[in-house]
């Protein structure tokens, strides 16, 4: 870990610009990564905050065939969505570039060059999927299939997002092209790959020897198995059409792939700016003196961890990361975050739902944010944050110094008297919070940050309840000034303490309070004096509102409208299977029955033991709804029974017929009723 850098170079992943940003992004990567550089700023250190549009790649082209138009189009709109966003919402990135421009065409290019003529890459004729109805080479999202180390079925062409693993796309079992729905076959091509396994000493020492201790658990523990796993060679071009041109001869046609490309972007970004402002890019860097950082989501751990730095070393001149604090995912009331379920809760439209009200999604956010676990963000634990925390801590302390201080003295910061053993107690406690928030800050920690910022505003509201100067202000005026002026003080370190988090807050509570520049943390440790006798402030104006139920329940109203949405969308994507003579559907004799007993399959999580009374018999059929239904609960029910199935072994059961089922509205496993009251078991359905 590097001590007393010079200057601070702050990345935050590049987001695809295959669709808006939501609230997952942002508790992941985009608020921590802002806060930290604004704490940084706060105290006067060198910082560059950058990031850009990621827009290569097959996220991209497949957005551009579902839309029906061009990737540039694609690009273009989501770009434009996003920076909104971001500048919505207060992220203070210093430059936001985009991977299209020509800066970053030639600074990527150039990256590649450069290892290219050094020798460090292995050219290699191999086999790759492709898929000859589409007549393309399947690689990354274009082809799904079975993650060979955890089993997710979902897994892509690159990587398993289940259990993080890089994989090729030829480690895919049962691999299905997601342009077609084709089983690939294999075609020869060429590509260029970067052999990680020559770098496995060097991630080893740097990582698992030098960064044991500072670097987080879960991103530790990620890059140690991969090392461990054993490293080897991966591709870092692809037959494409989109993305930037691989700049070697006989590789007409090819692109770089697009991990290969995304991390140059954080320096094509930092060159962007440097023209732009007159500044050096270099020393952000390739300074020793540089603290480099990457904000990501734990997807991108293998990437920054071990991709990047081996390009990095390979290339020779730059700075490794000094941390890559990944935060785990957010879930969205209980399920994942999903751009393609529209599962989500986009910026721009919780901006239209809540405007001006940015500051109340950051602190939920970051009160809840995953930063050693997945969490889940849910509407009413919003509506708790912002009325319990926000409004009657946060607001009502600073409501009530600010009207007592307009009522009382006009506005004008009053002149204390002799201070009581509270008086000096509170403000040294005040003093001694820039200490501990940097503490946690600089460890990465920022909900307990948060936690520590929102202790001054509690310090502020116990010492006017406890003294209660509302009560004696008739009484003993003089004792009331000084209450004030450090109920006042404490106001005052407030309004920076809170500035990484609450940035909009912080301009508002500057702004009453009439203070012209956000307080170094410094001044506050070493000075109690922070808003002197004298000082006139503005008029009072609330800093946040209650957030009502029904505002709520509109949310979540949403929500389940798109569940809904989802569940009618999967059953017509469900394509008819091939048609069937009447011989064929009059060979299966249906039947109505009753379960008489049913009990789990040992072992098993799934399978229900079911004896059914079928009107023929009673027999034993194993059925695969353990999951939904309790044993206990499904005894006597009518069912449907396909009786003359061919029997089969499961687990070492026959199995002989079965239960005919199917799912409701909310996707549940239900029992096809074959309400007949009345009917006995072993008449025939048909
Ligand atoms: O996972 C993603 O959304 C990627 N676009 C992140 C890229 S980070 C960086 F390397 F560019
Ligand atoms: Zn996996």
């Amino acid at each position: 870990m590097i001590q007393n850098p010079k200057r601070y170079t702050i990345t935050a992943a590049l987001p695809y610009t295959n669709g808006p940003i939501h609230i997952g992004h942002l508790a992941g990567v985009y608020v921590p990564s802002d806060i930290y550089s604004r704490y940084l700023r706060l105290q006067g250190r060198d910082v560059l905050f950058v990031c850009g549009s990621d827009e290569h790649g097959v996220a991209i082209s497949m957005k551009a065939k579902k839309e029906g138009i061009t990737p540039q189009e694609v690009i273009d709109k989501y770009d434009g969505i996003i920076r909104k966003s971001f500048s919505d919402f207060g992220i203070s990135f210093d430059n936001y570039s985009r991977t299209s421009a020509k800066i970053h065409h030639d600074t990527a290019s150039e990256f590649f060059r450069t290892l290219y003529d050094k020798g460090d890459f292995i050219e290699e004729v191999t086999e790759q999927l492709y898929d000859a109805k589409a007549d393309q080479f399947l690689a990354d999202r274009f082809v799904v299939g079975t993650c060979p180390k955890c089993g997710n079925e979902e897994a892509y062409g690159d990587q398993c997002e289940k259990c993080g693993s890089t994989l090729n796309a030829t480690d895919l079992i049962n691999p299905k092209s997601t342009i077609t729905g084709e089983t690939p076959i294999l075609k020869s091509t060429k590509h260029w790959f970067l052999p990680l396994d020559r770098y496995s000493d060097f991630l080893n020492e740097w990582i698992l020897v030098g960064h044991k201790n500072d670097w987080k658990p879960n991103v530790y523990g990620q890059v140690k198995s991969w090392i461990d796993g054993g490293l080897e060679p991966r591709a870092v071009t692809r037959d494409l059409d989109w993305g930037i041109d691989v700049p070697v001869e006989g590789a007409e046609g090819k692109k770089l792939y697009v991990w290969f490309d995304a991390p140059i972007g954080y320096i094509s970004s930092t060159k962007e700016w440097a023209l732009r402002e007159g500044k050096e890019w270099e020393p952000y860097w390739k300074d020793q003196d540089t603290k480099l950082v990457h904000f990501i989501g734990k997807d991108n751990i293998v990437f920054h961890c071990v991709i990047f730095p081996a390009m990095l070393k390979a290339e020779g001149s730059y700075i490794l990361p000094d941390n890559v604090p990944a935060n785990e995912f957010l879930n969205l009331e209980g399920n994942k975050l999903s751009t393609s379920k529209n599962w989500a809760v986009w910026l721009h439209e919780y901006l239209e739902e809540f405007p001006n009200q940015q500051d109340v999604l950051r602190y939920a956010l970051t009160s809840n944010a995953p930063e050693t676990k997945d969490n889940d963000f849910t509407w009413k634990d919003f509506q708790a944050r912002n009325n319990n925390e926000l409004v009657a801590i946060y607001g009502n302390f600073i409501n009530r110094v600010v009207v007592l201080t307009n009522k009382y003295y006009n506005g004008i910061v009053p002149q204390p008297n002799e201070l009581s053993e509270v008086d000096e107690a509170t403000l040294t406690e005040l003093k001694a919070y820039p200490a501990v928030i940097s503490s946690s800050l600089e460890r990465y920690r920022f909900r307990e940050a948060l936690g520590e910022m929102m202790n001054v505003a509690r310090l502020g509201n116990k010492y006017l309840a406890d003294e209660e100067p509302w009560k004696m202000v008739k009484t003993d005026p003089d004792r009331v000034q000084t209450q004030m002026y450090v109920a006042l003080q404490i106001a005052a370190a407030l309004s920076s303490l809170c500035e990484p988090f609450l940035p909009f807050t912080a301009t508002k509570l500057s702004r009453i309070l009439k203070i012209e520049s956000p307080l170094n943390w410094k001044t506050i440790t070493d000075n109690s004096d922070l808003l002197p006798a004298g000082h006139q402030i503005g008029e009072a104006e609330l800093l946040f509102s209650k957030i009502e139920d029904e505002e709520i329940q509109k949310q979540i109203d949403k929500l389940e409208a798109t569940k809904t949405a989802n569940i009618a969308e999967n059953k017509k994507a469900e394509p008819q299977k091939d048609l069937i003579q009447f011989e064929d559907f009059a060979k299966m004799d249906i039947r109505v029955g009753t379960i008489l007993e049913a009990e789990k399959m040992p072992k098993a999580n799934k399978l229900l033991i079911l004896k059914v009374d079928t009107g023929i018999d009673v027999r034993t059929i194993v059925s695969g709804i353990a999951e939904s239904f309790k044993p206990e609960d499904i005894v006597g029910k009518r069912v449907t029974v396909l009786v003359n199935l061919a029997p089969r072994n499961l687990r070492g059961v026959e199995s002989q017929g079965m239960i005919l089922m199917t799912t409701n509205a909310e996707g549940k496993l239900v029992f096809v009723n074959p309400d007949v009251d009345g009917v006995g078991n072993g008449e025939t359905i048909n």
